[in-house]
């Protein structure tokens, strides 16, 4: 298995649209078990493929507690197809931006069709902290962070630190 280097921002892939997965084989199959291995490696309990520069449709999620087994979840071309009237609040962070947390408003409960590892369609339906992190994870398919809900003065604080971290970064490279 390989651990993948997780992108940060701004990079341009985490702003993509991607495309769904056509085929689920052998090959897809291990991009799912390396994408896992990362997201617990990182630690995460979140990983969308375009963060490990891989712009299709393709997210792995485990919200399990570390003194419980592994909880390993896989959805392909995930939609979702029902958001719940009620909402609520979430700290979030997300792995392609390092110690950044903030109170995100989203509809407390989703449905979601997906396809599993084995190529077979499922349906879940949850109110629980899962479905924040369904949202997010949909989000980065479609390019979307969770800084982009936080007021514009916010979002681009955020953007520009990590943009001049990058700057001094590759100074200090060459
Ligand atoms: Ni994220």
């Amino acid at each position: 298995m390989t651990i993948h280097p997780i992108i940060t921002i701004p990079a341009a892939v985490l702003r993509k649209t991607c495309k769904p997965v056509e085929r689920v084989d052998g090959e897809l199959n291990q991009l799912i078990d390396d994408m896992l291995e990362t997201m617990y490696a990182a630690p995460g309990i979140g990983l969308a493929a375009p963060q490990i520069n891989i712009p299709i449709r393709l997210i792995v999620m485990d919200i399990s507690r570390e003194d419980e087994d592994k909880q390993p979840l896989v959805m392909i071309n995930p939609k979702i197809v029902s958001f719940s009237e009620a909402r609520r609040r979430h700290e979030e962070g997300c792995l392609s931006i390092p110690e950044y947390y903030a109170e995100i408003e989203r509809p407390a409960g989703v449905t979601v069709q997906y396809i599993d590892r084995n190529g077979e369609p499922q349906e879940l339906t949850t109110d629980s902290f899962l479905a924040t992190v369904i949202q997010h994870e949909v989000d980065h398919l479609d390019g979307k962070l969770f800084i982009d809900y936080l007021s514009r003065l916010k979002r681009d604080i955020v953007i520009r630190k990590f943009k001049k971290a990058k700057r001094r970064a590759s100074n200090t490279t060459l």
